[in-house]
């Protein structure tokens, strides 16, 4: 290892922060009724939790400063989407009937280079990881072929790093916007990422130490599939037999998101058709 090893929490966690801001939904009107309920419910919830374990003040103290450290680390779009985002995810998508989606998490960045059919993932030249060829089709819930629906594809290398979020790799390696061809087939080359670590010198690291819970994610493809008058579906694909697939700190795994890889019929690496059928909008 040498571009990755300086990886960081503060690194990822600031960048993070950033990205999530430039793409932040959810501004605007305030339905006060709504926050009143939400934030009542939630304090609620707190207040059990401290009655159920009678909380000290020492515990108290430590919180703070714990919450505190989260901010200054730059970790809130972390922690949350490791650690909440999958219930969000599951109340928003109850009523899709096609493909299975689950969390976004914190790295995704839009406006990933373009291309249409068969296509190579930017990047490095000497790339580490198994070759890979994610392969299938765009469909709608009929089944009709989708042409130029968009997947828009991005995951970490074979150490566990995204682009943009550790130092070192250059900006779009490992993510593209690949157009579905006339078939509605979409067939992508790149490398197999590897199981991802939750940075561990945060404060997420921090808690999940104090906790004595692993801070692994299994590996895993992320991947935005949408077409004009369907709805976008956000997903990630795991690798069956992959570690970590059981115990998912992020608790994003789903039966339907698992891929199983063949030997490549060009005898180099691995291969493996995933389909996807979009909702209509
Ligand atoms: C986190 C990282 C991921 O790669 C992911 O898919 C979900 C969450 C995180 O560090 O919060
Ligand atoms: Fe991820």
């Amino acid at each position: 290892m040498t571009t990755t090893e300086h990886a960081t929490a503060a690194g990822s966690g600031a960048s993070a922060t950033e990205t999530f801001r430039s793409k932040a939904r959810g501004e605007g009107h305030v339905d006060h009724a709504r926050v009143a309920a939400v934030a009542t419910d939630a304090l609620t919830a707190l207040h059990d939790v401290i009655r159920k374990h009678d909380l000290t003040y020492d515990e108290y103290d430590a919180l703070k400063a714990w919450v505190i450290r989260v901010g200054e680390d730059g970790e809130w779009p972390l922690f949350l989407d490791v650690f909440v985002e999958h219930v969000v995810e599951e109340v928003n998508s109850a009523h899709r009937r096609g493909a299975t989606g689950t969390i976004e998490g914190p790295y995704y960045v839009p406006g990933a280079p373009e291309s249409t059919g068969e296509t190579t993932l930017a990047m490095r030249p000497d790339e580490a990881g198994t070759p890979f060829l994610f392969q299938g089709t765009v469909s709608d819930l009929d089944g009709n072929p989708l042409a130029d629906a968009c997947v828009d594809i991005w995951h970490a290398d074979d150490a566990g790093y995204y682009s943009q979020f550790a130092p070192g790799i250059p900006e779009w390696n490992l993510r593209g916007r690949v157009h579905t061809a006339s078939d509605g087939t979409y067939r992508i080359h790149t490398v197999r990422p590897a199981p991802y670590q939750i940075p561990n010198d945060g404060a997420t690291g921090a808690l999940i130490d104090a906790a004595g819970w692993h801070s692994w994610r299994p590996a895993h493809i992320h991947v935005k599939v949408s077409a004009p008058g369907k709805e976008l579906i956000t997903s990630q694909l795991y690798f069956d037999g992959g570690q970590y697939v059981d115990d998912d700190i992020a608790q994003a795994v789903k039966p339907e998101l698992m891929l199983y890889p063949e030997p490549a019929t060009s005898g180099e690496g691995e291969q493996v058709t995933y389909d996807f059928a979009l909702d209509p909008a």
